[in-house]
């Protein structure tokens, strides 16, 4: 009941214009958060700084997601391509998960959201996983979002893996060529048990997909903004999710 009356004050004094209604919410929301680095450096401060900012973009579209009942958000944390930037931020960047969850996680508890990953965990350092596989753990019984990290995520490597992984099959003789099919190959992909993104999000004004889920994109709506990772803000999210209701997907069909 308290929330209920929370929402609509928060609705009517807060976000007059904000906040998205209806029932055509984006179930699965996919966001490249882009543009720390550029972020800091427009403040003169070290990149890394502006990966440090961007943790409070994750909660704030956490939050925001949640509360319009979206049912997965995922976030492109670390691309397969990123380790190849200098061993001091990628390191950094590898201990950002341990240090959103050491503050966020019992938040996230409460609010019933289920933490999991996208991506190899070979390669990964031990510590990261360590935080990951806990959060993981202490939210699988958990009924609500699903926060889906992207981390070690390239979309190339894994379609290949899938491609090879049904080759075995049929060499084993465990499929016969007719079982290679659209949903047996969605169905050795890492994003097996998730729906594909209805809306992709990436900020910073870049206009490409740097290698993020080129199968499960298909159909996807997408939305770009210009603002940097760490100054993207609830009103922002709330704008792109009301473009996303305006839009008509057709699939290749009439409507
Ligand atoms: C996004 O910000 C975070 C990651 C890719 C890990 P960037 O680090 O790419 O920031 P820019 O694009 O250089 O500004
Ligand atoms: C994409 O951003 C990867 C993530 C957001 C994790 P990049 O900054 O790595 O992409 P490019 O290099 O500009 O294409
Ligand atoms: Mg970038």
């Amino acid at each position: 009941m308290f929330h209920i009356w929370k929402r609509k004050a928060e609705k009517s004094i807060l976000e007059p214009s904000g906040w998205p209604e209806g029932d055509n919410i984006p179930k699965h929301v996919a966001i490249i958060m882009d543009g720390n680095g550029r972020w800091a450096k427009k403040r003169g401060m070290p990149r890394i700084a502006g990966h440090h900012a961007g943790m409070k973009t994750v909660k704030r579209v956490t939050i925001a997601a949640d509360d319009i009942g979206v049912e997965i958000l995922t976030l492109y944390a670390f691309s397969t391509e990123n380790w190849t930037r200098p061993q001091e931020e990628v390191d950094f960047l590898m201990r950002l998960p341990q240090e959103f969850l050491k503050i966020e996680l019992n938040e996230l508890i409460e609010k019933n959201v289920q933490v999991r990953m996208t991506g190899w965990r070979e390669g990964l350092p031990a510590h990261t996983l360590q935080a990951l596989d806990e959060a993981e753990a202490k939210t699988k019984n958990n009924t609500g979002l699903i926060l889906n990290f992207a981390l070690n995520y390239g979309s190339r490597r894994e379609i290949a893996d899938a491609a090879r992984l049904l080759a075995e099959d049929a060499l084993n003789g465990k499929i016969s060529l007719g079982d290679i099919t659209e949903e047996s190959l969605a169905d050795k992909l890492l994003t097996a048990n998730i729906s594909d993104p209805d809306l992709l999000i990436r900020t910073s004004g870049e206009l490409r997909l740097s290698n993020f889920m080129l199968w499960q994109l298909a159909y996807t709506e997408f939305w770009f903004s210009p603002r940097f990772w760490p100054a993207f803000t609830k009103q922002d999210f709330y704008d792109a999710i009301r473009e996303y209701q305006q839009r008509t997907r057709r699939y290749g069909g009439l409507k």
